[in-house]
């Protein structure tokens, strides 16, 4: 015995200044350079093949921790987070092969992996059940988000769980109804602020600060250790055998940020040989981030934003600095593609019986324009993420498919008929 006590598991760096902060530091940014936070946890011990062993044990198991496709890489996620999280469970996302998908892109090997099928419908369950377990662990009095209405939605539903009060700031008049909708069921306060999502989160965040709530932004780095393990759980499933490309849509870039440190941590623990380049993909009229990488991230863009894909319409990311190091070391690249090209792809996703919302389609029309452009080659391997479900954003649905003139021409338009089985008889010989 020495009597120095032991080194803490897990720890929060400021990767900009290099300052060192306990886990229980409450706040997201650095205090002596305001760079955002991010948690590092020692080396689990293991590696490789022994690692990934592991992993693949838990699979199938009924155990709370391993039940769960975030708790199960719990060594590189918050490794000493104990027994007491809050999960409902979430992950354990299919990764599918969509043959009409992969043909519309020019892509054949591509798979995408659909988050859409998490418990609140998209991929923010996974960050949020780290992010609650911390709030808890923390005590918090109450937990807060600005959202463009998924975080929201994930954050009402944690925070129940937890039974901590939720308070969620979002955009009035611009959030999809599923989403809003999801939020006032589970029960958190929402404010509909005038504004748009980036008047939402300086808000959200002024209110941390000063009103004592802990904040569940992307900006929160334990969020970002539970998004990690979209990455694990895809590489998983390919037997870690990387893909040749991970393509995402990208708004406040706190998922690509947890892409590229995913993709670390798989390379310097030897779960795989070789990295696969990121694809972030925005929506052209809310690109800050793709202009900044033509540009060779030469400088930071803010944009007013205005896209369909509502969950993507943020015009000054939060997590620009990180994604920029995210993009950079996995040789990536940023694109961008329009409303038409997002809604076309939705509706061939649509079609194809796995649906999405439509932020997600991004990732498959980018897709598309890279392989397109001579970026991605037809060969490679490529695995696009559904971030959210078809149900998140009935309203587009419903516009596209019933109201739209003239008809978009995926358009499924309904038929009102009399209840007589000769008008059923006069569809069915018209729709030949
Ligand atoms: C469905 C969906 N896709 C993509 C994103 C973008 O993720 P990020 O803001 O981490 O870039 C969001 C964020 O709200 C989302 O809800
Ligand atoms: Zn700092």
């Amino acid at each position: 015995m020495t009597g120095s006590a032991a080194a803490p598991v897990s720890r929060q760096l400021c990767p900009r200044c290099g300052k060192e902060l306990p886990l229980s530091f409450a706040k997201s940014s650095c205090p002596a350079c305001g760079g955002l936070l991010e948690v590092r946890h020692a080396a689990p011990g293991r590696r490789g093949l022994e690692l990934r062993r592991i992993f693949g044990d838990r699979r199938g198991s009924v155990d709370v921790l391993d039940a769960s496709g975030v708790w199960r890489y719990r060594e590189l996620v918050l490794p000493d987070a104990g027994r007491d999280v809050v999960t409902h469970p979430e992950g354990n996302t299919p990764l599918l092969r969509l043959p009409r998908v992969s043909s519309w892109a020019g892509s054949p090997e591509l798979l995408v992996k659909h988050e859409g099928h998490n418990p609140t419908g998209s991929f923010k369950d996974r960050g949020m059940t780290v992010g609650a377990t911390v709030a808890k662990r923390l005590g918090a009095r109450a937990v807060a988000c600005a959202s463009t209405g998924n975080t929201s939605a994930s954050l009402a539903a944690y925070a129940a769980l937890a039974e901590i009060p939720a308070l969620v700031f979002v955009p009035a008049g611009r959030v999809a109804a599923g989403k809003l909708a999801q939020t006032l069921a589970y029960g958190a306060k929402t404010l509909l602020v005038r504004g748009d999502f980036d008047a939402c989160f300086a808000l959200a965040l002024e209110a941390s600060e000063k009103l004592n709530v802990y904040l569940l932004n992307s900006v929160n780095p334990f969020r970002l250790e539970g998004q990690k393990t979209i990455v694990f759980e895809a590489l998983e499933q390919l037997g870690w055998e990387a893909p040749e490309w991970i393509a995402l849509p990208a708004g406040n870039l706190g998922n690509t940020s947890a892409f590229g440190n995913a993709l670390r941590d798989a390379r310097d623990l030897g779960l795989i040989s070789r990295v696969p380049r990121l694809a972030a993909v925005q929506a052209e009229g809310a690109n800050p981030f793709a202009r900044a990488f033509r540009e060779g991230f030469a400088r930071r863009h803010r944009v007013s934003a205005e896209t369909a894909a509502t969950a993507i319409r943020i015009g000054d990311p939060a997590s620009h600095d990180r994604a920029v190091t995210a993009i950079r070391s996995t040789n990536g690249v940023v694109t961008d593609v329009t409303d038409d090209e997002i809604l076309e792809a939705k509706a061939i996703i649509d079609g194809s019986g796995a649906g999405c919302e439509p932020a997600s389609a991004a990732s498959v029309a980018g897709v598309k324009r890279l392989v397109r452009e001579g970026v991605i080659r037809p060969g490679e391997r490529v695995v696009a993420v559904l971030t959210g479900h078809v149900l998140k954003d009935p309203g587009i649905l419903l516009r596209y498919h019933m109201e739209t003139e003239p008809p978009p021409p995926r358009a499924n338009r309904p038929v009102e008929i009399e209840p007589r089985l000769s008008a059923v008889e006069q569809v069915l010989r018209e729709d030949r």
